[in-house]
């Protein structure tokens, strides 16, 4: 690939998603777009960056969908479920008593993981959640992702990679190789395409907010800029989550880290969080690997 072709990938990437694209990733951009050019029955590098100039939009969002890096799995870490089980839902089952609404976004959702172990950490909750009402909404900038993630069936693979196994088998039924979850976890999640470059406003307000694994493609603009906008569509109470290589620290004043609490954030000047009831990790996530 000439560098000319490899700085319009990189900028177009950029432009449209946010991902940064180093020249040492070159091969990475070689080895996912090759299939691409071979499906639209083009030869070479050339002839791609040339479709795209003639501002081929399906294209140029096939080029983001291909390089973004899905990689995912049920429970991720373990702790993040954990802190939401034992401190995030006491805190916000105490805040909410008026309204007993609980709205929860999980930005960049891959294919489904992360939402569905959230939906099965509430619905355990179901005896203190009981005449409360709670919704996940689940985002992605990638279509294909979003498409497994509504389906909700999973290998057998996928499902040994965290998923406690009371939780596989309260929650998902063998169909065949894999595994379908169960339609009354699947309802309690609403998958939309969003790009986190866009404008969020749309989304309305949330309790909880994830927004895992995602920033460590962006650049320090573009982190500042997503975190900016992601705090406001979160409660002046409410909590944030990151991956365990991200932090709000030195990228943006918006949030502050709840201390003691690794990887959780809060809005900067939110109350504390009020005293927590200890509590022991339930059944199945206590078998999870940390
Ligand atoms: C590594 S996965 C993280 C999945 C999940 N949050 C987790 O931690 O397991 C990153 C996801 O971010 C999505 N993504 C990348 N750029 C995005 C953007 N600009 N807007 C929304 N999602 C984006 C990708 O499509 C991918 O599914």
């Amino acid at each position: 690939m000439s560098p000319l072709d490899f700085a319009y990938l990189a900028d177009l990437l950029k432009q449209r998603s946010g991902l940064i694209l180093t020249p040492d990733k070159e091969y990475l951009l070689e080895s996912r777009l090759r299939p691409l050019i071979r499906s639209r029955g083009l030869t070479d590098f050339r002839e791609f960056v040339s479709a795209l100039r003639t501002g081929d939009r399906s294209l140029a969002n096939d080029v983001v969908e291909a390089m973004t890096t899905n990689e995912t799995s049920f429970f991720r870490d373990i702790k993040p479920f954990q802190l939401v089980r034992n401190v995030v839902l006491p805190a916000l089952l105490a805040a909410r008593t008026g309204t007993r609404q609980l709205r929860i976004w999980c930005a960049a959702c891959s294919t489904g993981q992360e939402p569905y172990s959230l939906a099965m950490v509430l619905d355990d909750e179901r005896a203190r959640l009981d005449a409360w009402t709670w919704q996940i909404v689940a985002t992605d900038i990638a279509p294909s992702v979003l498409t497994k993630a509504q389906n909700g069936l999973y290998s057998q693979f996928e499902v040994q990679r965290g998923l406690p196994t009371p939780m596989l088998l309260k929650h998902f039924a063998k169909a065949g190789d894999s595994w379908q979850l169960k339609d009354e976890i699947r309802r309690k999640v609403m998958f939309r395409t969003v790009n986190l470059l866009d404008d969020l406003r749309g989304l309305g307000r949330f309790d909880l907010i994830f927004l895992r694994n995602v920033l460590i493609y962006f650049d320090p603009d573009t982190k500042r800029a997503i975190l900016d906008k992601v705090s406001h569509q979160l409660a002046a109470d409410g909590f944030l989550f990151l991956g365990g290589a991200e932090t709000v620290i030195g990228v943006t004043e918006a949030f502050e880290p709840v201390p003691d609490q690794r990887g959780i954030y809060r809005p900067t000047g939110a109350t504390p969080i009020p005293p927590i009831m200890s509590k022991t990790a339930p059944p199945g996530l206590a078998g999870a690997r940390a």
